[in-house]
């Protein structure tokens, strides 16, 4: 069975005989707290947890009446990947959630694993009845019985809800997609106006592959092509999303972008998630522009398996998806409880022109200016800055801070973020690599996976020698972006919860002068 062995830190076989055990050993709870008992210092303040056990990738996610949907791989027994169902959440700002309980429950031989959900308002799949909130998912069965794990299958399955995803119902001619493969997973359906009809990519993960199916009713699907091997094949491939976007804001200059996981093997190490650009003509992917090597989506460690919200209202066709905020590589190991996993802060994509191609974008959801509270800036050169830093009041551990630096002669400028006795974060800007930075080697809790601890770089180059960076700080996690959207890093960090201080890092000459706005954050709890 390929799956369990590619997977560290997860065996479902093993998982499904020791159930109880594990369940048991999560209620009663080692992570950093649990509601009825104590203080949960790295529960988020704006970022996506659920209540209590294990969370990874986003799936489904969709917009329908003015309702945000989230729904999610989570296993309602237990703080370890496991007994894996579709959990949901609902949200009318993406920022602010009520969990809801879950949607999609594993069976005894079933697993619920990745997939996507679409608003099918013409009921194409004859499935509901006409009822106008007729919502379809498209999702990965993970067949194995206890018994005969060597007959593992991974097929695509349907499931469908009248009541636009508050209740669900799965279709009984399942499987709709069946290589009767042990490998084979993580439908991501779109719909491609041309041609008129639903378009799903599903990746093969060991084959490093994506293939593209067609179908009119969700129901039948025929194959259209495959994509890849190709950019970074080091990992499986799994996650795949395919996406229509506009160039720099135009509508009628547009570009498919195909969206990978992989794992491991990104540009940190570990899981993370490369993308091609180029046209899809209803059939086939072609990547366009030149060969550059593997184009890393977020150059932190801890992003994976973006999914776009489908039905978005898209004015500019810009669309909006959100990623898990871990790495398989110690997921199963973070410091947390009675919940293990979050989101990331939800992302507007796009694309750029850029000198010799077209790149993909990502800026943090506008939405999250409402949390601002009170807001402070601090400008001058690099000394008073500090200074004033040094002596000003802490930035709390929930807060945004904008920063705009004039680079001069500095080798390095940056944040010092969620600082305290011994322990710091840093994200800023490194001149001398011309490369954003974060470092979380000193960040606080780094001692419980040996691959946690690191610095993480994405290429910038300083347009006119000034660098405009929007900072997201949280209970535990760093988020940076560029002021273009080019370079983004993303990071969990374990902090002590006092440590609260933040402060300037230089190295090298001075730099020019510096703006620096700050505003805590409001915690959507
Ligand atoms: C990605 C992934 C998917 C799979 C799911 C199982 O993180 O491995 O490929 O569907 O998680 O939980």
């Amino acid at each position: 069975v390929r799956w369990p062995r590619d997977r560290p830190g997860r065996r479902p076989v093993i998982f499904l005989a020791l159930g109880l055990i594990i369940s048991g050993c999560a209620v009663l709870g080692d992570g950093d707290g649990d509601p009825a008992t104590g203080p949960e210092p790295f529960r988020p303040a704006f970022h996506f947890t659920p209540e209590r056990n294990w969370m990874n990738d986003p799936n489904g996610p969709l917009y329908l009446d003015g309702r945000w949907h989230l729904f999610y791989q989570y296993n309602p027994e237990g703080d370890q990947w496991g007994v894996i169902s579709w959990g949901h959440a609902v949200s009318d700002d993406l920022l602010h959630w009520d969990e809801q309980g879950v949607a999609i429950p594993a069976e005894d031989d079933l697993m619920i694993f990745s997939g996507s959900a679409v608003v099918d308002r013409a009921d194409t799949s004859g499935l509901c009845d006409a009822a106008e909130r007729c919502v379809v998912a498209l999702y990965t069965g993970y067949r194995v019985e206890p018994a005969a794990p060597e007959r593992a299958v991974q097929t695509q399955d349907l499931a469908y809800s009248t009541d636009g995803g508050d209740t669900w119902a799965q279709y009984a001619g399942n499987p709709v997609v069946d290589l009767d493969a042990p490998d084979f997973r993580d439908p991501n359906v779109t719909w491609h106006e041309p041609s008129q009809r639903w378009v799903m990519a599903v990746a093969l993960p060991i084959e490093r592959q994506v293939l593209f199916y067609g179908s009119a009713d969700l129901r039948n699907w025929e194959p259209l092509s495959s994509f890849g091997p190709l950019g970074a094949t080091d990992g499986i491939w799994e996650c795949p999303v395919l996406l229509e976007l506009p160039v720099d804001g135009d509508p009628d200059d547009t570009r498919w972008v195909l969206k990978v996981d992989h794992n491991p093997g990104h540009v940190t190490g570990g899981s993370g998630a490369q993308y091609f650009v180029g046209h899809f003509d209803g059939e086939r992917f072609e990547v366009e522009g030149p060969d550059d090597g593997p184009r890393w989506l977020d150059h932190g460690p801890d992003f994976y398996c973006a999914m776009q919200f489908s039905g978005e209202p898209a004015d500019d066709g810009r669309r909006t998806w959100i990623a898990w905020m871990s790495n398989w590589d110690y997921a199963a190991d973070v410091p947390t409880g009675p919940w293990r996993g979050a989101m990331t802060l939800p992302q507007v994509v796009g694309l750029t022109r850029t000198d010799d191609t077209v790149r993909l974008v990502q800026h943090p959801l506008p939405g999250i200016d409402a949390l601002r509270g009170e807001h402070r800036r601090v400008e001058g050169d690099p000394t008073t800055v500090a200074d004033a830093l040094a002596t000003g009041d802490p930035a709390g551990d929930s807060f945004e801070a904008n920063l705009r630096v004039e680079v001069g002669d500095a080798d390095e400028v940056a944040l010092r973020v969620r600082v305290g006795d011994d322990e710091e974060t840093l994200v800023g800007y490194d001149a001398s690599a011309g490369v954003v930075f974060l470092d979380r080697t000193r960040s606080g809790d780094v001692g419980f996976h040996p691959s946690f601890p690191g610095r993480y770089t994405a290429p910038l180059s300083a347009d006119d020698g000034v660098v405009e960076l929007r900072v997201f700080v949280d209970r535990s996690s760093v988020e940076v972006y560029d002021a273009r959207g080019l370079a983004v890093i993303t990071a969990l960090i374990f902090p002590d919860p006092a440590s609260e201080g933040i402060g300037l890092h230089t190295a090298g000459g001075p730099s020019g002068p510096i703006e620096l706005d700050l505003w805590p954050l409001r915690d959507t709890r």
